[in-house]
């Protein structure tokens, strides 16, 4: 992924292997609403929305796309495009209100109704544990940067796994570690919105535990589930190639990546991670014996979310997020305090990402190469453009059609290069609250017109559910 030579995509018309999981995803927090409903307890993100200048517009998700109501209908609409998967994740205050402790039977009785119906369209339902709606109680005891979480959330995963293991084979632990921690404890652009990049380490590596534990806890439930975790991979080039420019992306490479992949894949944090942190903490003060061999709990699959690649610079300039979040400061996360990103040169979507289809390849081809083999999916991948609703009430949404369409090619590609990458979910499914960003940047295949909930497919739907049908794409 730190490579200069940048592949070029070039393939024609493409069939993909038969059994191909062809997805969507979505998570729970940004799309549910009902946020006190049936006893649902307070999250992180319930109290971060609720601050003034967290997110743009003062947007929160009491409603988002009222997909709690209205689960049946949306439902439909995946059968309609033809998805042979869906992946959601479970809110944890629906489930346990307080985070730990009696469980809400009503809570876990909504993802029971959801996984049913999807059931009854011969939808596999692909069930994220975690993807960032802590409970509050939680926070208040410390949140990720406490150790003690770590089981707390294995005892999560084992009540939601006792209760839909029967019905639901494919499990994600954690959704991108690297956001929860990072954003969510050092640069504060997520919840829990703290700044404390010492903080913001330990909880990256309690989330690794948390999703060792919770590995280990579903094991002892039943042997025939299929595990993985959930990683954010990003391409990564130096703008140049001066050893400055080298080691930023070595150490952004360190961070963003590698810290998380060594960690599940291979039962190892890489040494000169390590070193780069130790200025914050040293490894000794988060990592005790025994959480590498818990967090590297064998999986039978590694679910990778891409969007984009990065250009950084160790010299003076650039900018400090990538990301360049609304709400950003500045401020720092771990690794990034002697780089800057520039900008590659390429196309950028609606959030500012730059499009890069052959990053995908490079971060495929590099976990066949360097990782232990394992059936690989992407689990998002997706663009936010700026979507319209034309006269005839379309939405001919070109640009992320042709975004989702050059990422397929690829994935095809590392098919017949050898690389077990056995599916992919577009993100996301419908538009959503977009965290910070709040309802401003559309993700959606399918539109939704908020102050009505109407769901509306784009073009981009369309031209999904055909692919879908065909197997592949056309020329
Ligand atoms: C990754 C996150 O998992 C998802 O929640 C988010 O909406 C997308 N990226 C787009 O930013």
């Amino acid at each position: 992924m730190t490579q200069n030579t940048e592949t070029q995509i070039d393939t024609p018309g493409l069939v993909f292997p038969t059994g191909f999981v062809w997805g969507s995803a979505t998570s729970a927090y940004q799309i549910e609403g009902a946020l006190t409903a049936d006893g649902r307890g307070r999250s992180i993100w319930d109290t971060f929305v609720a601050q003034p200048g967290r997110v743009v517009e003062g947007d929160d998700a009491s409603v988002a796309i009222d997909h709690y109501n209205r689960y049946r209908d949306d439902v439909r609409l995946m059968a309609d495009l033809g998805l042979t998967a869906y992946r959601f994740s479970v809110s944890w205050t629906r489930i346990q209100p307080d985070g730990k402790g009696e469980v809400n039977p009503k809570g876990l009785d909504f993802y029971k109704r959801l996984v049913d119906e999807l059931l009854s369209y011969g939808i596999s339902p692909w069930v994220t544990l975690y993807h960032w709606d802590l409970p509050q109680a939680l926070e208040d005891d410390g949140g990720w940067p406490s150790r003690d979480l770590s089981k707390r959330f294995a005892d999560f995963a084992a009540i939601v796994h006792g209760a839909l293991g029967d019905r639901v084979a494919n499990w994600a632990t954690v959704n991108e570690p690297w956001c929860a921690a990072f954003l969510g404890y050092s640069s504060g652009e997520h919840a829990p919105g703290r700044r404390v990049p010492a903080e913001s380490i330990k909880a990256a590596h309690h989330l690794n535990l948390a999703h060792g534990l919770a590995v280990q806890a579903m094991r002892a439930q039943r042997a025939d589930t299929r595990i993985g975790g959930c990683v954010n991979l990003y391409a990564i080039s130096p703008q140049t190639d001066s050893e400055a420019d080298r080691d930023a992306a070595r150490r952004i490479d360190g961070v963003q990546n590698r810290f998380f992949l060594d960690a599940i894949m291979r039962g190892r944090y890489p040494q000169d991670v390590l070193d780069d942190l130790t200025p914050l903490i040293a490894p000794e003060e988060y990592i005790k014996d025994g959480d590498l061999e818990l967090i590297a709990a064998p999986l039978d699959m590694l679910l990778i979310n891409y969007y984009s690649r990065f250009t950084v610079t160790g010299a003076e300039g650039g900018t400090k997020s990538a990301s360049a979040a609304p709400t950003d400061t500045g401020s720092a996360w771990p690794g990034n305090e002697h780089v800057g990103f520039v900008n590659g040169g390429r196309p950028v979507t609606g959030m500012g990402w730059e499009v890069d289809g052959g990053g995908l390849y490079e971060v495929l081809t590099r976990l066949r190469d360097e990782y232990p083999a394992i059936p690989l999916y992407i689990s998002e991948n997706g663009a936010a453009y700026d979507d319209v609703v034309t006269e005839d009430g379309a939405i001919h949404d070109v640009e992320r059609q042709a975004y989702i369409d050059t990422h397929l090619r690829v994935c095809h590609q590392a098919i017949e290069a050898g690389v077990p990458l056995e599916g992919y979910f577009a993100w996301s499914l419908m538009d959503n609250f977009e965290w910070a960003w709040g309802y401003g940047k559309r993700f959606g295949l399918v539109y939704v017109d908020y102050p009505t909930q109407t769901r509306i497919l784009k073009d981009s739907a369309l031209w999904y559910a055909e692919t879908i049908r065909h197997g592949g794409l056309r020329g």
